[in-house]
């Protein structure tokens, strides 16, 4: 049997480039893996690496839960749990930064730019937390790590570690494979079409908010920045803002990017937007109702509980296979 990890920081709410990058391929791949158990699970200890006022952690941990749920995963094919709730992870990320080389984690370019954007109280875990990513995987020996495009350096960085390890200590970690959608795997922001879409961005238009009240998403999409000359075509390079919409068409959509261009051939960008506003609130309006109906349902923290409880037992016997390689404590034969 294969194993699939992928887990979503619940800082603030998730973004429609969560679901187009993320979500939406887990629920795909639930439908489509024969033979593979899944592990998905809300990343509350990522969340930490900068400052989290309690009360919205809180809220925002059971959010990402119930809109995983909400977005179409099977708590009977998934386990689904929260990170902190699972001891091994933080074990195992020690363990990792104890691997990893403080030259690696200064090159991750997610860090630079977090760091180039705080001059002070930069924690050292937001310096450490590929180590943490790299244990959340290899702790489950995932062959497969659905994630948007922006993870894939921390997914080359926990293959090297798995290798790393098993060099030093013998075969112990299976290396895994990332799996990034065709089209959505960088989701732009909607005002300024050359950085991805983003939950910590200032400006509110620039994202869509799974739980955005409908109007409000299609304003955001009517409002989106674009450029003058009226054509649907796809360029990333020289047409951004309308090769984004584009992706966004097409990725909740059964339509190619090339089947939408010629669709909208001879119309206007105010005619395509108008219809992608109603494309994406009918993505959003059945997740929407879903959310609200379990949000506070028992229902919610009986999935999560069995999902800590599974994750919790491959989790440990990992942990002690580890242990034994490493040579620590007394207790493992
Ligand atoms: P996070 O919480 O920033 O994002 C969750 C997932 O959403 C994807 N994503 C996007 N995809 C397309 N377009 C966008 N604009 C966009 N924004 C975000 C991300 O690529 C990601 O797949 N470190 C991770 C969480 C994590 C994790 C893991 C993932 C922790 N441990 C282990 C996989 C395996 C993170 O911060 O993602």
């Amino acid at each position: 049997m294969k194993r699939l990890v992928s887990g979503i920081k619940p800082t603030g709410q998730l973004t429609l480039g969560n679901y187009i990058g993320a979500l939406r391929q887990f629920v795909k791949l639930q439908d489509e893996l024969e033979d593979t158990e899944f592990f998905i699970f809300i990343a509350d200890l990522h969340a930490i690496t900068t400052p989290q006022d309690r009360q919205e952690l809180k809220k925002n941990i059971r959010s990402v839960a119930a809109l995983y749920i909400a977005c179409g995963l099977n708590p009977e094919k998934v386990n689904l749990f929260v990170q902190s709730e699972v001891d091994e992870h933080a074990v195992l990320g020690y363990i990792m930064e104890s691997t990893a080389y403080v030259g690696e984690m200064e090159r991750m370019t997610q860090y630079k730019d977090k760091k180039g954007k705080q001059t002070e109280g930069i924690r050292t875990s937001l310096l450490t937390y590929p180590a943490l990513m790299a244990a959340d995987i290899l702790l489950y020996d995932a062959n497969i790590v659905p994630i948007g495009d922006d993870q894939k350096q921390h997914l080359e960085l926990t293959r090297n570690l798995a290798e790393r390890f098993n060099n030093l200590y013998g075969d112990t970690f299976v290396v895994p494979e990332g799996f990034f959608p065709k089209t959505g795997a960088r989701i732009k922001s909607l005002t300024d079409p050359t950085k991805k879409m983003d939950k910590s961005n200032e400006n509110h238009k620039s994202y869509i908010l799974l739980l955005d009240d409908l109007q409000t998403v299609r304003n955001k999409i009517k409002s989106a920045v674009t450029d003058s000359d009226n054509t649907i075509k796809f360029s990333q390079s020289t047409k951004p803002g309308i090769s984004n919409l584009l992706q966004i068409y097409a990725s909740l959509t059964d339509y190619s990017i090339k089947e939408i261009e010629k669709k909208y051939e001879h119309t206007s960008y105010s005619i395509f937007k108008t219809d992608l506003a109603e494309v994406v609130a009918d993505a959003l309006r059945p997740i929407q109702q879903r959310y609200f109906e379990i949000i506070n349902s028992p229902e919610l923290d009986e999935i999560l509980d069995r999902g800590r409880e599974r994750a919790k037992l491959i989790a440990s016997r990992k942990m002690q296979k580890v242990f034994k390689k490493i040579g620590l404590g007394r207790v493992y034969k």
